[in-house]
């Protein structure tokens, strides 16, 4: 299992995502967190602004996003250059339509569960998926307080993965640190978002160094 760090932007300063982005040379991705204030109570960017980051980066983006209605939108992600587009489960009313039409435009295919939604009913969609992201916070804010809660559900996802043959991602995201990024590791997860312990560090090169070698101790 290859460790990946993602940083998330919105920790970043969004008037300077340009230079934020190449503030982290060393991130696998950065992820790109999608609020529309209707699933959760935040808002923060939408597709214009992936359309730009994208020609202002090489770094492939890892789009999550956390909106109403990402059958409508998602597909528009992938086809603006995402590396990666993330849809939540709570969310879609056709997740095997979006999921696939995400990989039709060339990008990998995420499905995201909320603390309290179970993995084991979403088994029959690990043939869509190329990531399965669990967060570790509910979702809307950054720096917030990871939730040991999710640890047995990070375990129990990573033998669901092994057993369809091991080559689906398993990220986490939400107060993931130099602290609490171990027991992540522990338990199964192999792509990790940072936003606070990233763009809150004084050397956002030095945390991600520091969060890959925790990740692979
Ligand atoms: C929360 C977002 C996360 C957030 C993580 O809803 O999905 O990606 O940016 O921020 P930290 O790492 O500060 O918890
Ligand atoms: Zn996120």
């Amino acid at each position: 299992m290859a460790v990946q760090i993602s940083p998330s932007i919105l920790a970043a300063d969004f008037a300077r995502l340009a230079d934020e982005a190449a503030a982290v040379p060393n991130a696998d991705w950065l992820h790109v967190d999608v609020m529309d204030y209707h699933f959760v109570p935040n808002l923060t960017l939408g597709l214009p602004v992936v359309e730009s980051l994208r020609k202002a980066t090489q770094t492939p983006l890892d789009c999550h996003l956390m909106i109403a209605d990402p059958d409508r939108w998602a597909p528009q992600y992938a086809e603006a250059g995402a590396g990666s587009v993330t849809i939540h489960a709570e969310a879609s009313k056709a997740p095997v339509r979006t999921l696939r039409e995400i990989r039709s435009f060339g990008a990998r295919a995420g499905l995201a569960l909320n603390p309290a939604t179970a993995v084991e009913p979403f088994e029959g969609l690990f043939g869509e998926i190329d990531m399965l992201l669990l967060m570790t916070v509910e979702p809307g804010f950054g720096g917030q307080k990871f939730l040991d809660m999710v640890l047995p559900k990070v375990r129990a996802a990573r033998a669901l993965i092994e057993r369809h043959g091991g080559s689906i991602w398993l990220q986490v995201d939400g107060g993931v640190t130099a602290e609490t990024i171990e027991r992540c590791a522990e338990a199964g997860a192999d792509v990790f978002v940072a936003g606070s312990a990233v763009y809150g560090a004084a050397d956002p090169v030095a945390a991600i160094d520091a969060l890959r070698a925790a990740a692979t101790r």
